[in-house]
């Protein structure tokens, strides 16, 4: 089943199995698309994964260096490079569309979802709806609305926005800024194209979002035309500093969790999409095809997300096809890259890097 095709919208994978968002930082310092970028993408691609999810892709211009951006048309080139070598290594490709909050790297103070006006809300939605509109143009087959961590949107849909206007006080008043963005996105990309979402199934932090609150608010989405619901976990910075606490561990789940930690979460919000025909990806330390397999044929999920396996080894696939278990590069979920993602430095995988080394000294 894994291994099978799978169409659903304009969408046809050959497979079910989906290369997750990591952010690089492998883009140029004004988010300009690299051929380090490319390289990246096209070599998962070419190792055979059915779709690649492109790491998170700022709508807005706020600095963030070497952060992918798709906020203004002067990138559209870049991305249309990078969607054009990613359907020649033979897959399709969505774009996840981040929207994040002002910072202070000094000071440590994060803007807050309760801070935005008015104004400032038409502006993300703006932001995003014009985001949506140059992905469809440049070939993306899709687009994944961040719903999930820190961020803007996963900020408004969590129980922890006390915003007490219409962006706030209920579950429909936290989640209108989403359903909105979907509203408006629709309208513009037409019926043929896929607009999806990622969402922390569980928040994993104090007074935050559980399944009780994501189970309506994938409905919600549901309801708006969802095309694939991306099931993450945690990732909220409530808890610790960007990416530290524990929140944080379920997002990016370490050594000490079990396998397929977050699959429950993926499995709970499939029973809410069976209705609307939704397919669920289930992600979270999956890291054998046999694991995979019985996820999808125990119903749990429709499509399967592998993030790091696949950032160690592209070949991953192939290789556990061909059981050349010995010469995969296994992911120990040591959270090196996390490390490198943290200090804004290049998010390649340790493992790997040990490999090169001994086989240089091997040659
Ligand atoms: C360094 C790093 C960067 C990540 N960047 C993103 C991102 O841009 N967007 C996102 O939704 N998830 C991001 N994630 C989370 C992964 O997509 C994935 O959900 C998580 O690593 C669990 O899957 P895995 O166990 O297969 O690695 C990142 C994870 C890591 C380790």
């Amino acid at each position: 089943m894994l291994l099978s095709p799978v169409n659903f919208r304009n969408l046809s994978l050959k497979n079910r199995i989906v290369w997750l968002p990591i952010v690089s930082w492998l883009a140029e310092d004004d988010g300009f698309v690299t051929d380090a970028v490319i390289e990246r993408y096209s070599r998962r691609a070419e190792g055979g994964v059915g779709m690649v999810v492109i790491e998170a892709t700022g709508v807005l211009d706020r600095r963030s260096p070497k952060l992918i951006k798709i906020c203004d048309d002067k990138y559209m080139p870049g991305l249309e490079k990078l969607v054009q070598a990613i359907h020649d290594a033979g897959a399709k490709v969505s774009v996840q569309l981040i929207h994040y909050a002002k910072k202070s790297k000094k000071t440590g103070w994060k803007q807050k979802v309760e801070d935005l006006s008015p104004e400032d809300i038409r502006q993300v939605k703006k932001e995003y709806v014009e985001a949506a509109i140059r992905a469809k143009k440049v070939g993306f087959d899709a687009i994944e609305l961040h719903v999930a961590h820190s961020y803007t949107l996963a900020s408004f849909v969590s129980l922890l926005n006390k915003r007490q206007d219409e962006y706030g006080r209920d579950i429909w008043g936290r989640s209108k800024i989403v359903l909105e963005i979907m509203e408006m996105i629709r309208e513009k990309v037409g019926d043929d194209y896929a607009v999806c979402a990622r969402i922390s199934g569980e928040e994993f932090v104090k007074g935050g979002n559980t399944l009780k609150q994501t189970r309506v608010i994938s409905r919600l989405m549901a309801g708006k035309g969802l095309d694939y619901l991306s099931v993450s976990a945690g990732g909220k910075d409530e808890d610790g500093d960007w990416y530290t606490g524990y929140s944080s561990t379920r997002s990016m789940p370490t050594a000490n969790l079990t396998d397929g930690c977050h699959v429950y979460l993926a499995e709970a919000l499939r029973e809410e999409m069976a209705p609307y025909g939704v397919p669920v990806i289930a992600s979270g330390k999956i890291n054998t095809l046999k694991q995979a397999e019985e996820i999808l044929a125990g119903g749990q999920a429709d499509l399967i997300g592998v993030a790091r396996p696949l950032l160690a080894d592209p070949d991953w696939i192939l290789k556990l096809k061909e059981n050349k278990e010995d010469e995969l590069v296994t992911c120990t979920y040591c959270n090196t890259c996390l490390d490198r993602d943290r200090r804004f430095e290049p998010v390649e995988c340790i493992e790997a890097e040990k490999k090169i080394r001994k086989e240089a000294r091997m040659a």
